[in-house]
């Protein structure tokens, strides 16, 4: 086992870092609290390539591996985890998933603009009665010769109203159930769809989540993503990669949580001494130290598996719920090492607390992570 990461990886780690220091912490406290979508920090991010890390340079991307881009996203959600759920969602659910079963045709038109920043996308399965359930879609795709006749409401769609282009996961034969899916390429500008409202959320204010609707939307035949019947696979496959990226940003928001206890911890007395000389808070930083080598080295296995091509469903799943479950201990711990101070807005760690707990919910929550595991370890 190597666990050094190459020169590759440090250069993408270290661009990230100073990337999220420079650009995205200016600012991050006002975004949250207006709800502000970070629109010029995402054009740059997209400029330096982070919006399509994984993605071949002949389709615009970086083409670096899974290991850079977990390293990028820990970094960007130390500061702001608004901004790394676009990265997350351009990256794996987006780009991955049209790079690896869209036609050659799909990847020039909506991969390249994609992958190299120009726009950004959005992934759209979670419906009014379909989060959790996934196979159960009420939006339908009515194949109508060369087209398909789309209609139905998508919620909790992060990049909602900023994405140009959708991937919309929707029932084309009711009759064959999960195997009557499909998933289409949608552009958002298409008549027929509508933007719902934006979502006043308790955390990750700064990103942007909205309910879409679609009305008799035309969606040209060549949108369809892979065989007719496809849909459901390719949404669980994409969510398997996904899950890896949302992991790494819940490490990134316990990381960056702990940091600024640590911090906190040498500058503050109390007692007459440092309060980190008191053995409450050693053994509180020793826990959340603990707890976050172990949730990167479960992330860095996904990814590895991932970029050797072994089966890593399972891996991702064990580290999203592992990684999301200590973000959520992580950042309540801090704001406590912080006291009053955590409880205000000044002093950051309030809000990663607020953020991390939309990574145990969200690309599947806790508890249907926990049945892909249980799947996987019962068969
Ligand atoms: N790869 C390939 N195929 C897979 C698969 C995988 N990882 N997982 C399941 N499948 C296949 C199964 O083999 C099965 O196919 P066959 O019948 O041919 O064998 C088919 O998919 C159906 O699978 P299940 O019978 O297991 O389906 P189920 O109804 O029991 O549900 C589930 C499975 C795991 C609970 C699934 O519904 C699920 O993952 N739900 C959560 C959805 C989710 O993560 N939503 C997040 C929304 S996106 C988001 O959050 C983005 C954002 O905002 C940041």
């Amino acid at each position: 086992m190597n666990f050094d990461f190459t020169e590759e990886h440090l250069n993408v780690q270290q661009a990230a870092r100073d990337f999220a220091q420079t650009e995205l912490l200016p600012g991050v406290i006002e975004r949250d609290n207006e709800q502000k979508f970070p629109y010029e920090q995402i054009k740059k991010l997209g400029e330096l390539g982070f919006l399509g890390i994984m993605v071949d340079p002949k389709y615009g991307g970086s083409g670096m591996d899974t290991i850079s881009y977990v390293l990028a996203m820990e970094e960007l959600s130390k500061i702001d985890a608004s901004a790394s759920v676009v990265v997350s969602v351009n990256n794996s659910l987006v780009c991955w998933g049209l790079e690896t079963y869209g036609s050659e045709e799909q990847k020039q038109k909506y991969l390249v603009p994609m992958a190299s920043g120009q726009v950004h996308g959005a992934f759209l399965l979670s419906e009014p009665e379909a989060g959790s359930d996934a196979t159960s879609q009420r939006t339908t795709a009515e194949d109508k010769g060369d087209y398909y006749l789309l209609n139905g409401t998508k919620n909790w769609i992060t990049n909602g109203n900023t994405a140009t282009y959708y991937l919309v996961i929707a029932q084309t034969h009711v009759e064959k159930g999960h195997k009557g899916i499909n998933a289409f390429i949608v552009e958002k500008n298409s008549p027929g769809v509508t933007v719902g409202k934006k979502e006043d959320k308790m955390g990750i204010r700064g990103s942007d989540t909205h309910s879409i609707m679609f009305q008799d939307v035309k969606v040209p035949k060549e949108n369809r993503i892979g065989e007719d019947g496809f849909g459901f696979k390719f949404a669980m496959k994409v969510l398997a990669g996904g899950r890896i990226g949302i992991a790494a940003q819940a490490l990134g928001i316990a990381s960056g949580a702990y940091e600024l206890a640590l911090k906190y911890s040498k500058e503050r007395k109390a007692f007459g001494k440092e309060i980190m000389h008191h053995q409450a808070i050693q053994f509180k930083l020793a826990d959340m130290a603990t707890q976050i080598e172990a949730a990167r080295l479960m992330i860095l296995k996904a990814a590895y598996l991932k970029d050797t091509h072994q089966d890593y469903a399972l891996a991702s799943s064990m580290a999203k719920v592992f990684a999301s479950e200590t973000a959520m201990w992580v950042t309540t711990e801090a704001v406590q090492v912080h006291g009053g101070y955590g409880y205000v807005k000044e002093y950051h760690v309030e809000r990663l607390m607020r953020d991390a707990k939309i990574t145990q919910i969200y690309e599947g929550t806790s508890e249907v992570n926990r049945i892909v595991i249980s799947r996987e370890i019962l068969r």
